[in-house]
């Protein structure tokens, strides 16, 4: 049964049917098919990785024998082409049936023009810039003999300690659906076999992020309900758009692994969607359906895999080796594994490696950081900053004589590349100093200082999961230096007419495998912003990082603050930019910042609750200190109250006045939200995004903004995946973030 059609309306989205993807030869894939050993076949489902000539060696071996069907290529953008070029021509010209090799990697926000890391990206609230970037990305990896992308995630982000809501669009499902879809769009295009174009991957498939504890790869809950509203929405709108593979997760939920879950992996991604790509499995998760304590042993990993619908294995090899013996016993029925090779040969159809099995070795360097490429990351970088605080000091005065630039990133280029760059190099960056000496006034002095390490917290040790004890290098710092820096510093900082401090958290401690138990600037940061502030002199924070941190003292200590993400290449003259009001600042929180860390997991759509008023702790409110949606210009935005409006012919619409009272241009963007006061079904949040509107006035403008109260803003989906709209009553709100605006009473008198 397919349901997808209210959902997608929901999103705004073209009801593209999966069928739409461009259909393949199925004779094609059926006689070669038909030709395979059953070694063959396994082999189309197993997935190698390659980054030396020596791994080439070793692979062109199992390749000669048809026992591996797809590489990750995560060798140098130098090597990369090479690589693919060496292993294709085994697999064309010595293997027995000549099926190319589809090779994959993650460009998750840029090959050689890195971008802001997604959570960034999302913070523009712009689908098209999405896919702009995205189709940036898809034409550097393409040259660069990569035929399909490990992108996007469309895991939802709501535990900041887990390290992986840097790869996010954030905390909210239509948003996250959203941009989900426009990634796909920009990976893809029309055809994801054109040669600037690859195969796009919705990961992680499914409730990855409600990791426990926020520590990567720990066991997840997600209830059904949970299930359907806030963690499949983005899967869905990327199979709509035609994602061509899907990413089965590192989690277990209700101890079944995601690899082996047959409930998500068939009946709703196939049975309910009609998605007729391929299941890829995430690195070596087939086998760890052991450790979870769901699989006994090897065999029933491969097995459990296989029907419950993973298609291919990443890294691990326990189909190589245990299917045929179980095919063999009859324990597995062959035509699942032929359906399943069949995904995969329709997999590589599409991605267009049977017509261009080959790279141009010269195609990355004809291509790499093209102008637009490098313009689309600027605009990228730009949007993506949030302005968080600003007391007047914002924009920079061209009067300001000396400034002073301090922090460990002000000029840390590699830094600035965050989670995955892709094959970004720091040389390509431009730090926030090299942008400000270019931006500056000639009449105004910059003093830049590095102030501290980044991870400077005196002698350390780790203790890793073994029990053994490991010295942490980063904390062999020579003390001398560190005091003399620290001391320079500040001796900056009281010369200076405004302070600048590029603070945050390294790269390396967001993205996968690098979950905190504390979201606090690292190492020694926070006493070099209170020693900066105690100058006396105005301080701008710009904070660099892969997710929210706790900013509370930050935002009390300075008199503007930015949060600039992992901006990727174009970050610094973004920043100048903004700094210096040459451009307003635009960007919106795609997830919420708490204010201290007990408050997390925190996320402005959680469930009502029966004693609303009394959800606060002892020592804190409930409220994050920058709710979702929240985001400063230089001018300011009234909101009128929202009013409902019935007309005869159509639904009811909620609509506003909202005028730019400041006094420069600017950005708002308006956002709906909906409640929906009673649910027979199950719990909903108290506000969920239903749609929103970016509106840029010129001072003293107005413009009404109204969003219709249809099926697509009411409705919700039940744990059966039915797409329903009860009647009775709703609130609404259209407002500038999540945080603010007076909910507006309608009453819902017959279904939609
Ligand atoms: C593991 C990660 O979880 C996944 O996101 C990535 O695509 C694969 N490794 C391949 O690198």
């Amino acid at each position: 049964m397919l349901r997808p059609a209210q959902l997608l309306l929901m999103l705004g989205l073209p009801l593209i049917s999966p069928a739409a993807i461009p259909p393949v030869d199925e004779t094609q894939v059926n006689d070669l098919l038909a030709r395979m050993t059953q070694a063959e076949k396994i082999g189309q489902l197993s997935q190698g990785v390659i980054n030396t000539p020596e791994e080439v060696a070793a692979a062109s071996l199992l390749v000669r024998e048809g026992r591996r069907g797809s590489f990750i290529l995560s060798a140098s953008a130098e090597q990369a082409a090479t690589f693919r070029n060496q292993l294709q021509k085994v697999a064309l010209e010595q293997s027995r049936l000549r099926v190319p090799l589809i090779f994959g990697y993650d460009a998750i926000h840029g090959y050689r023009t890195t971008f802001p890391i997604p959570l960034g990206l999302a913070a523009a609230w712009d689908a098209a810039l999405v896919e702009r970037a995205q189709a940036v990305s898809a034409r550097e990896t393409r040259a660069a003999g990569i035929d399909w992308t490990f992108a996007p995630m469309c895991d939802l982000a709501r535990d900041p300690r887990w390290g992986r809501v840097a790869e996010t669009f954030g905390e909210d499902p239509y948003l996250g659906a959203r941009l989900a879809a426009a990634s796909v769009r920009g990976f893809q295009g029309d055809n994801p076999a054109a040669p600037d174009r690859v195969a796009a991957t919705l990961k992680h498939y499914v409730g990855y992020s409600a990791t426990v504890g926020g520590r990567d790869y720990n066991a997840t809950d997600v209830t059904p309900f949970s299930l359907r509203n806030a963690h499949l929405p983005a899967f869905q709108a990327g199979v709509a758009a035609g994602a061509l593979s899907v990413m089965s997760g590192f989690n277990a939920t209700d101890g079944i692994p995601a690899v082996a879950d047959h409930h998500a992996l068939t009946n709703i991604l196939r049975g309910e969607w009609g998605f007729n790509g391929f299941v890829v499995s995430d690195w070596t998760s087939v086998e760890e359906a052991i450790a979870w304590g769901y699989a006994a042993d090897r065999a029933a990993a491969a097995r459990l895999a296989l029907t419950a619908g993973n298609d291919m294995e990443m890294v691990s090899t326990t189909f190589e080796e245990t299917l045929p013996a179980q095919l063999a016993r009859g324990d597995l029925s062959p035509a699942l594994l032929d359906e399943a090779v069949r995904r995969v040969l329709r997999g590589k159809l599409r991605a267009g490696v049977f017509a261009q099995p080959y790279t141009d070795p010269a195609a990355l360097d004809r291509v790499a950081l093209a102008p637009d490429a490098l313009a689309t990351a600027r605009e990228a970088a730009a949007r993506s900053i949030v302005l968080l605080k600003n007391n007047g000091t914002l924009p920079l005065a061209a009067t300001a004589r000396r400034i002073a630039l301090i922090g460990p990133l002000a000029d840390d280029a590699g830094e600035m590349l965050g989670t995955w760059p892709g094959h970004g190099r720091p040389g390509d960056v431009v730090t926030l100093a090299a942008a400000l000496r270019q931006r500056l006034p000639a009449s105004t002095r910059l003093d830049v200082e590095f102030g501290c390490e980044l991870l400077e917290t005196g002698p350390r040790t780790r203790a890793l999961t073994d029990g053994s004890i490991v010295s942490d290098p980063a904390a062999e710092v020579d003390a001398a230096k560190a005091k003399k820096r620290w001391s320079s510093a500040l001796a900056a900082a009281r010369r200076a007419d405004v302070i600048i401090a590029a603070v945050g958290e390294p790269r390396g401690w967001s993205g996968e495998n690098a979950s905190r138990a504390e979201l606090d600037l690292t190492g020694r940061q926070s006493g070099l912003l209170a020693a900066l502030a105690a100058t006396g002199k105005p301080l701008v924070v710009v904070v660099f990082s892969g997710r929210p941190l706790v900013l509370t003292n930050v935002a009390a200590q300075s008199q503007a603050l930015l949060q600039a993400w992992h901006p990727g290449l174009q970050g610094g003259p973004a920043l100048a930019a903004l700094l210096y009001g040459d451009q307003e600042p635009t960007g919106r929180l795609p997830i919420s910042f708490p204010r201290a860390n007990g408050q997390v997991p925190i996320y402005y759509n959680h469930a009502m609750t029966g004693r609303p008023t009394m959800v606060d702790y002892r020592d804190l409110t409930r409220a994050p200190l920058f709710p979702f949606g929240f985001g400063l210009g230089y001018t300011e935005f009234t909101y009128g109250a929202a009013e409902i409006s019935t007309p005869p012919d159509g639904p009811a619409v909620a609509r506003t006045i909202i005028t730019n009272t400041g006094k420069r241009p600017g950005q708002t963007v308006a956002q709906f939200y909906v409640r929906d006061v009673a649910c027979s079904v199950g719990a909903r949040p108290v506000q969920e995004l239903r749609g929103w509107e970016t509106l840029t006035l010129a001072p003293g403008e107005s413009r009404t903004v109204s969003f219709p109260l249809d099926s697509a803003a009411l409705g919700f989906t039940d744990r059966q995946g039915r797409w329903l709209v009860e009647p009775g009553d709703f609130q609404v709100w259209i407002a500038p973030h999540a945080g603010t605006g007076t909910p507006l009473p309608y009453r819902l008198e017959k279904a939609l």
